[in-house]
């Protein structure tokens, strides 16, 4: 089993919180993930119109708000002014307005990792899908390092930069030679050894297809010295495929289905 924090399971993370359960990347999502017992939490970050990291997927704001248009082309004032969680459903009562509807900063999000005492493991995923992008590695390094989350364990990362962009991580690198990368592949890509040596990252984050198609990769990895993530992972099926092939890292929307799910498979 994997060896991952000297761990003999996979570490369970929340895909943008527990993102199944409650509006994805807000702080509902994240105290619920915390309350069912993940081991980390994973974000998107972006930078707005005025350069402020905050936690989001998507380009445009139409999908997970009730705002519309590019989020890049907005100020982090504007952007707080909407409404993240109606979307999603209706407002239980277990948790504020505030946290149910409003966006997080990516600073918000790590005020509230760095002062948990079981340290969670924070996966941020830089995503380079609108303009300002070459400031985003430095605005999320600073903010890693503002909150003292920036250990540089390659066994035991407390932050971990992600990304699918070999620029970015590149830049990440070069910014902070020690910080713990995450090279995001959603397919096998050519001559994958070099690249990997190339972009200097600690893990390879797979997509569960990628896993199932070439799951050789996981072995490849393991020869160069590289630790296996699998995102996203939902099913008792895709669960149990992570821990045929004992990968380090299962990113999850709903980590408490996954957490019962490893347990039970462990106990058959
Ligand atoms: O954890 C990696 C995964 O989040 C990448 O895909 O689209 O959910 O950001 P996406
Ligand atoms: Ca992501």
């Amino acid at each position: 089993m994997s060896t991952f924090l000297g761990q003999q399971r996979p570490l369970v993370i929340a895909h943008r919180g527990a993102s199944s359960l409650a509006p994805e990347m807000t702080m509902a999502a994240y105290l619920k993930a915390r309350q069912d017992l993940a081991d980390g939490y994973e974000c998107d970050v972006q930078l707005t119109k005025d350069l402020q990291p905050v936690c989001f997927h998507d380009t445009n704001l139409n999908r997970t708000s009730n705002g519309f248009g590019r989020l890049g082309a907005k100020t982090l004032a504007e952007l707080k002014r909407l409404d993240y969680g109606t979307w999603f459903g209706e407002l239980p009562t277990e948790f504020t307005i505030e946290q149910w509807c409003s966006m997080l900063t990516l600073s918000e999000l790590l005020e509230f990792v760095a002062a948990q005492s079981t340290a969670p493991i924070m996966l941020i995923e830089t995503k380079h899908i609108s303009a300002n992008g070459i400031k985003l590695e430095a605005a999320t390094i600073a903010a890693i390092k503002k909150f003292g989350l920036d250990n540089h364990d390659s066994t035991k990362p407390r932050a971990a930069l992600m990304s699918f962009s070999i620029p970015a991580l590149r830049r990440a690198r070069s910014i902070d030679p020690d910080l713990y990368t995450v090279f995001l592949l959603a397919k096998k890509l050519p001559a994958l050894d070099k690249l990997s040596n190339f972009v200097g990252s600690n893990a390879w984050g797979l997509g569960i297809h990628l896993l199932r198609t070439n799951p050789e990769l996981v072995e490849q990895a393991r020869s160069n010295g590289i630790q296996v993530f699998v995102w996203t992972v939902n099913t008792p099926e895709q669960i149990e495929l992570c821990l045929k092939y004992k990968v380090d890292v299962i990113i999850t929307d709903n980590p408490a289905a996954t957490n019962q799910t490893i347990a039970r498979l462990a106990a058959s």
